[in-house]
């Protein structure tokens, strides 16, 4: 693999090993992309522009892989459960409460969850480095898989390198533990 890939790798290890974490592949975010292929793209273009403007990689990497873990199909029109025009104000906030009952964020993580749709979410601005670049990188994958802009292209290419990479370790683990 890319030696960045194994560095971007190193920071969510634990996270794209995760059951919870691996659930957002059976929901579609943009188009024909999972929501787990989304927020692997958005993790790893925050990766690239962290690393670029020194800011806290850790955090940001982390951050930007929890930040749609909403866990639903946004596309079903639910009353029960969260319809279309609505969710891209709650999702955020379904976002950071999953994140916390499932994983162990800092505060400031959380916080980057809870802004990334800033400016729809008011109230909940980006209020450090690493939170503008989690809601920018977002906002850029966001039109590219709505637009199809990328599908060609070496990056698109990398993000399923490495969906590739931690589906194959998973079912090897499986294997394993069997
Ligand atoms: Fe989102
Ligand atoms: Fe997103």
């Amino acid at each position: 693999m890319h030696k960045n890939l194994l560095e971007f790798h190193k920071h969510i290890e634990d996270l794209s090993a995760s059951d919870v974490v691996m659930q957002m592949d059976n929901y579609i975010q943009h188009g024909d992309i999972t929501t787990l292929e989304h927020v692997i793209a958005v993790s790893y273009t925050a990766f690239i522009l962290a690393k670029r403007w020194n800011a806290d990689v850790r955090t940001t990497v982390r951050a930007a892989m929890l930040h749609d873990l909403y866990l639903y199909d946004w596309h079903i029109k639910d009353p029960a459960t969260r319809p279309p025009l609505t969710h891209g104000f709650t999702h955020p906030a379904k976002a950071a409460e999953n994140a916390a009952k499932y994983f162990e964020p800092s505060a400031k993580e959380l916080k980057i969850i809870r802004s990334h749709m800033w400016p729809l979410t008011l109230f909940h601005c980006p209020t450090s480095k690493e939170a503008l670049i989690v809601t920018l990188a977002d906002k850029y994958c966001a039109m590219n898989e709505t637009l199809g802009i990328y599908d060609d292209s070496a990056y698109r290419k990398k993000i399923k390198t490495y969906l590739v990479f931690i589906k194959k370790a998973r079912a090897k683990r499986n294997k394993n533990s069997r």
